[in-house]
Parts: C-alpha cells; sequence; structure tokens
C-alpha cells in the first residue's frame, strides 16, 4: 500500500520521507540515495563551505534533491543561497533563525520552501512568511534543536498552520515512528539519526559504528560540544549527542570548560582529527536504539515505508491478544 501525503505531490515522490540536512553528513552521495528510493534527500549545507557544497551538489548528479542551511550562518554567506538555486534543487530547507531576508529569492525560484521549527509561535511566524511545508522538530531529534517533545508539539503545530502540510521530526527511524506522525497529523517525517549510519553516509565509519551500538538512554542534549567546537550558536537552540567521556566530564560544568577553553578545543579538534568519539562528539538523537546497522538508505526507506504501511493497514494493538507480536 503505497502512503500518500500532499508531499508527495508538492515534491513528487513516492514515499513521505524528507533526509534531514545533516551538516556534513547528508552530501551529494546519500541525498541522491535518498532520492532515487522514492523520497526527498537534501544535501546538509550546514554552516556553509562553498567547495563542499559544490561538490555535493555535484556528486547528487541529476538526482532531484534539496539543499538545507543553518538560516542565521546562511546569512553571514547570503551568497551560498544562489550556489543552490542555481542547481534548481526541489526544495531549500532553513532551520534555526530568521528567514525573513531569504523568502523573495526562493519564490521567485521552482524550489519549495521547508522550514524546520521547534515551537508552535515558530510555526505561526514561516506559515506567514511563506513556508510551503513545516518541519515541527521535537528535543528528540539528533542536532540541534528545542526543548519541546515530537508527540505533543506535530498535532499543534498541525492545528496551528492548517492548512499547510506539517512533517515530523525527532525520534522517527521505522515503520511504527512514521505510522506515529501520520497519525499525529503529519503529512511525513524527517529523518536524520537513522541516515546517519548509512552507508551512503559522509559520517566517520567509526561514528556510525558508535551509534550502531548506542542506545537513546546515552544522548544528551546541551551546548558542551559547540563550545569544544568553537561554535557560536545563538540561544535557545542546543544539540543532541550521545553522551562520552567529554560531555560527562564538561555537561554540567560549562563555566569550567570556558576557563580550560583553548587546551580543551584543541584536544577536542585532534580528538576529531584522529576518530576518537570519546572526546569527538556523535551527533544523533534518541532513536539510536531503532538503529542496529549501518545499511544502505533504500534498504532503510523500504523497511520504513513498509513498516509503516503494514501498520496502518492492521495496528497490532487492536489484533485478538493471541494475533498480538512485537513489530
Ligand atoms: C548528525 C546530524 C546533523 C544535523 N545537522 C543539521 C543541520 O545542519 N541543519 C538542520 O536543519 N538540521 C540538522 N539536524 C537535525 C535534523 O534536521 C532533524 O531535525 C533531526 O535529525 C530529526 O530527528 P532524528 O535525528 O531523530 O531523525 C542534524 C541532525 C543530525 C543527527
Amino acid at each position: 500500500m503505497p502512503i500518500h501525503t500532499p508531499i508527495n505531490e508538492l515534491f513528487d515522490i513516492r514515499h513521505p520521507i524528507i533526509l534531514a540536512p545533516m551538516a556534513g553528513v547528508s552530501g551529494g552521495a546519500l541525498a541522491a540515495a535518498v532520492s532515487n528510493a522514492g523520497g526527498l534527500g537534501v544535501i546538509g549545507g550546514g554552516y556553509g563551505d562553498r567547495d563542499w557544497l559544490t561538490r555535493e551538489l555535484d556528486a547528487a548528479g541529476n538526482a532531484p534533491v534539496g539543499v538545507g542551511f543553518i538560516t542565521w550562518s546562511l546569512a553571514k554567506q547570503p551568497d551560498l543561497l544562489d550556489l543552490a538555486l542555481e542547481r534548481a534543487p526541489k526544495a531549500i530547507f532553513l532551520s534555526f533563525g530568521s528567514i525573513g531576508s531569504f523568502t523573495a529569492r526562493i519564490a521567485r525560484s521552482s524550489a519549495r520552501l521547508i522550514v524546520q521549527v521547534q515551537t508552535v509561535q515558530q510555526a505561526r511566524e514561516a506559515a506567514g512568511e511563506g513556508a510551503a511545508v513545516i518541519v515541527a522538530q521535537g528535543a528528540e531529534a539528533g542536532g540541534h534543536g528545542g526543548s519541546r517533545a515530537t508527540f505533543p508539539l506535530v498535532p499543534a503545530v498541525v492545528d496551528a498552520v492548517h492548512p499547510l502540510p506539517v512533517v515530523a521530526a525527532g525520534g522517527i527511524a521505522d515503520g511504527r515512528g512514521l505510522a506515529a506522525a501520520l497519525m499525529l497529523g503529519a503529512a511525513g517525517a524527517v529523518c536524520g539519526t537513522v541516515f546517519y549510519a548509512s552507508v551512503e553516509a559522509l559520517a566517520d565509519p567509526k561514528a556510525k559504528d558508535t551509534l550502531v551500538a548506542a542506545s537513546g538512554d546515552e544522548t544528551q542534549r546541551s551546548s558542551v560540544f559547540d563550545l569544544a567546537r568553537g561554535m557560536d550558536w545563538p540561544k535557545p537552540w542546543t544539540v543532541r549527542t550521545l553522551e562520552n567521556a567529554f560531555s560527562r566530564r564538561w555537561g554540567a560544568d560549562l563555566g569550567g570548560l570556558r576557563d580550560k577553553l583553548a587546551a580543551e578545543q584543541r584536544r577536542y579538534a585532534e580528538a576529531r582529527e584522529a576518530g576518537d568519539f570519546s572526546t569527538a562528539a556523535v551527533i544523533a538523537g534518541e532513536a539510536a536504539d531503532l538503529v542496529r546497522s549501518v545499511r544502505p538508505a533504500a534498504a532503510i526507506m523500504a523497511d520504513m515505508v513498509d513498516g509503516a504501511a503494514a501498520l496502518l493497514r492492521d495496528p497490532p494493538a487492536l489484533r485478538a491478544p493471541a494475533q498480538r507480536r512485537p513489530v
């Protein structure tokens, strides 16, 4: 049973699944793999490295993909939006900051504007500024985000911006999550953590293996790794990662970390270079429990879609007791 929602038409896709624009992780190959498997692949333009973005746009080839930016960072290099728009992307995906200075250029292009938000109020503002799709991101999400949980945030945003399509993000990594998102009124899911562990993701293979071995119990949301990376993230956003020795040492003592910042930033950069994830961050969300192997993106997509379709047809909890098996 195909799952058909308003975003299938909007983006001309077979499955209502959007790859999160994970900075430095969602490159052209992963975005193309997701699009070729029937979803919408989005390249993670992140903090705006022109050479990286050019290379990854090339790597996507002719696959119909979108491009994502961290909005406050794009404001420092607004010409990167032109670089993306020249390639006629399916979508521009903006998160974290004021979109006002970009909407006119996007509206003149063929790209649809997707805006990721963390509160109902931000959703209303993005809708008023011309977003075609709102992504309601819960705090379970890997990467930067806010404090509200996916389950109550999604239906509240759906109600607030009706009839605009809303897509759920944060903690969705299998058919159960996709089916639940649809039940909450979302028109699909944005997934990051599960695709971090895809073959095509640009993450360090050791980081992928660390994620596969981790539990969602072992994630934390804070500013500790932004300080360590020297990234000046505006409030209120924090970043969810797996816990490790570095976050356990400094997570509750950001003042202490600031006192030793130069030395700790050096140590952090060396660990990152060496692929030492007891110090360097693995950026992933609470869906870590659901990610048990590194697989091709197409296999991840197929399982998610087939799983959701089966659940929607025949929810296990509504079956007779003898037929109730875990999914
Ligand atoms: C490794 C990683 C990097 C991310 N980088 C970005 C980013 O650069 N821009 C952005 O809008 N969202 C970013 N996100 C957040 C995603 O857009 C999305 O909200 C999140 O992955 C959804 O939750 P999930 O991780 O539980 O699937 C990132 C997420 C991860 C896991």
